[in-house]
């Protein structure tokens, strides 16, 4: 019996129009939601609730840090429930406040996901091999703050105040982790909009990444975290004297998904370290990130290419996510078939599945 009501589960996950049809009359919550609108914080936090009660099985909310302010910092961890060791992927959004379409692709992604391993036997077994973890919103104050009115809109830091006898707040939390830190491309004036903070993971924030990250750094073999604009793909390092030991590897596959991305509105996107194609930098995540062994880690730059800047219109939040995600879920399909390229051809085994399963019901049908 138990047989069987497997087979059957298969069954109707491959012809899901067979099974209760009471199940396709339900609408979510979060189906309702407005991906193309900017969200002030608290809509954000209220379509994060939303969605880990849409989807119980396959998302929870995960609390890993506090905001100078004192707010939690949050993220979505989302894959499905497996017996086998999992591998990981990480993306994060909003960590410079201004970059409002950051935020968005974040939200964007998860929908995105989630719609498709219902139907796309690839991002199924995707999301059983990997757990995403996804925040769409890692420097709360600093978003909260550029919410505030149009004169604090371009504010990119977070808001914890500058050293004793400097009078502005806010450290740039790309420049504040233990990468190369305070070496080039940054400022010590704590009223600079790249002020590397006091010492290197002197931000909550900061450490909140380094703690969570760092703990489990071994399973991640993507480490995404998305800004605006200028439409680049950056890989490390932002200091020019190094470069990663899979250099090569990182442009390769960078230019791959600029192609996707190319493809989806014609959208131009750049692919390089920070020094051959933006500027010298260091203390980024990403560096960091790629310091610790995961071997992906590139910084998305979304658009656009300095007609709006970080204002980017409404109108425009559809296409740059739509594109935006073609090309990371090219690494990631890479990342997890150089992982998992053992595993048994899954349109091969989806086809064996769905077989087996209209012979057994047909079988048991008839003898029952
Ligand atoms: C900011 O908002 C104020 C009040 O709503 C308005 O008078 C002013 O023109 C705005 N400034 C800019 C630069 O948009
Ligand atoms: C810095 O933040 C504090 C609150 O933490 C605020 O009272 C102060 O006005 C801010 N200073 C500046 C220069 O914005
Ligand atoms: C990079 O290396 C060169 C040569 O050793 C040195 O002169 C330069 O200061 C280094 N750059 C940085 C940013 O450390
Ligand atoms: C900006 O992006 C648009 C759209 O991809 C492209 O047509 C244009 O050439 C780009 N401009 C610059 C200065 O790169
Ligand atoms: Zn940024």
């Amino acid at each position: 019996a138990k047989v069987y009501l497997y087979l059957m589960d298969v069954f109707y996950k491959v012809f899901p129009d067979v099974s209760e049809v009471s199940n396709n009359e339900f609408i979510s919550q979060s189906d309702n939601y407005d991906y193309y609108k900017y969200h002030p914080m608290p809509e954000i936090t209220n379509w994060m609730t939303q969605i880990a009660k849409d989807h119980p099985d396959v998302v929870t909310i995960v609390d890993y840090g506090q905001t100078y302010e004192k707010r939690t910092i949050s993220l979505l961890k989302i894959g499905l429930n497996s017996e086998a060791k999992k591998k990981a992927i990480w993306m994060d959004c909003g960590i410079h406040a201004r970059e409002w379409i950051a935020p968005a692709f974040c939200q964007y992604f998860v929908k995105q996901i989630l719609q498709t391993y219902k139907t796309d036997p690839k991002m199924e077994k995707m999301m059983m091999n990997m757990d995403f973890y996804v925040t769409p919103v890692l420097n709360v104050d600093g978003y909260m703050y550029s919410w505030q009115d149009n004169t604090t809109r371009l504010w990119r830091k977070n808001m914890s105040p500058g050293p004793s006898g400097c009078n502005c707040n806010g450290t740039d939390l790309n420049r504040n982790f233990n990468a190369n830190w305070g070496t080039i491309g940054v400022s010590f004036d704590c009223c600079s909009n790249t002020f590397c903070g006091s010492s290197p993971i002197s931000e909550t924030e900061a450490q909140a990444v380094t703690y969570f990250v760092g703990s489990r750094k071994e399973d991640f073999l993507c480490f995404f975290t998305i800004h605006s604009y200028g439409q680049l793909l950056l890989v490390p390092y932002g200091h020019p004297n190094f470069t990663a030991p899979n250099y090569n590897e990182l442009i390769e596959v960078g230019l791959a998904a600029a192609d996707e991305i190319k493809k989806v509105h014609g959208t131009h996107y750049t692919v390089g370290t920070p020094p051959d194609v933006l500027y010298a930098n260091s203390g980024s995540s990403r560096d960091w990130a790629r310091q610790q062994g995961i071997p992906f880690s590139y910084t998305f730059e979304l658009r656009d290419n300095g007609t709006f800047g970080f204002e980017l219109p409404e109108d425009q939040i559809k296409p740059s996510c739509e594109e935006a995600y073609e090309g990371a879920l090219y690494i990631i399909t890479y990342a997890h078939d150089k992982t998992f390229s053992g595993a048994m051809n899954t349109a091969a085994t989806a086809l064996w599945t769905m077989l087996l399963a209209v012979v057994y019901c047909t079988f048991l049908k008839a003898y029952l």
